[in-house]
């Protein structure tokens, strides 16, 4: 396995933090998660900062943490915000994998505290038109495409044989 870090995109909901953890499980390799990062930088919720700051406030944050990535980071697993192939050039981080599942299972996954802490989920009709908008992004974005209704196992080994 080499060195090149291992991106995960998709929309909110598919599971790239969850497939990040069991990839580190397997690999050892090192977790960076963009929402996570952002939050603790700016020592507040991403609910906040957009309350606060406003999105494009937001997206300039992500493109630093991408830009940051892409010129200090390897060997390491990239859980990205859903936001951020739509402004990021991603395949500049590493090879891409994005978390392919419809709107309606994502819908089925996110508990309600989930859909509360992400700004751009407060309107069910907003988020699906989002949806139908990024997949096109995301797929022309990706290395790869991984079938997310699959379950972690098998996702995490297919993620893993492409390497
Ligand atoms: C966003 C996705 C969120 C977070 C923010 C905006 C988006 O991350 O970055 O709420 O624009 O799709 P997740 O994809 O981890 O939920």
């Amino acid at each position: 396995m080499n060195s090149t870090n291992i991106v995960l995109i998709g929309f909110m909901g598919s599971g790239k933090s969850t497939i990040a953890q069991a990839i580190h499980k397997y690999t050892r390799k090192q977790v960076l998660d963009s929402d996570l990062i952002i939050a603790n930088n700016e020592n507040s919720s991403i609910l906040d900062i957009f309350r606060k700051n406003g999105e494009s406030y937001f997206r300039k944050l992500e493109v630093e943490f991408c830009d940051f990535v892409s010129k200090n980071v390897t060997n390491a697993i990239i859980s990205t915000g859903g936001g951020i192939p739509l402004s990021y050039n991603v395949k500049n981080m590493g090879i891409v994998f994005f978390l392919n599942l419809s709107f309606e299972m994502i819908l089925k996954r996110l508990n309600k505290h989930s859909i509360k802490s992400r700004p751009l989920f407060a309107n069910i009709n907003e988020a699906q038109r989002l949806y139908d908008e990024r997949l096109e992004t995301y797929i022309n974005a990706a290395n790869f495409i991984i079938d997310a209704k699959q379950n972690i196992k098998s996702i995490t080994q297919e993620i893993i044989s492409k390497l």
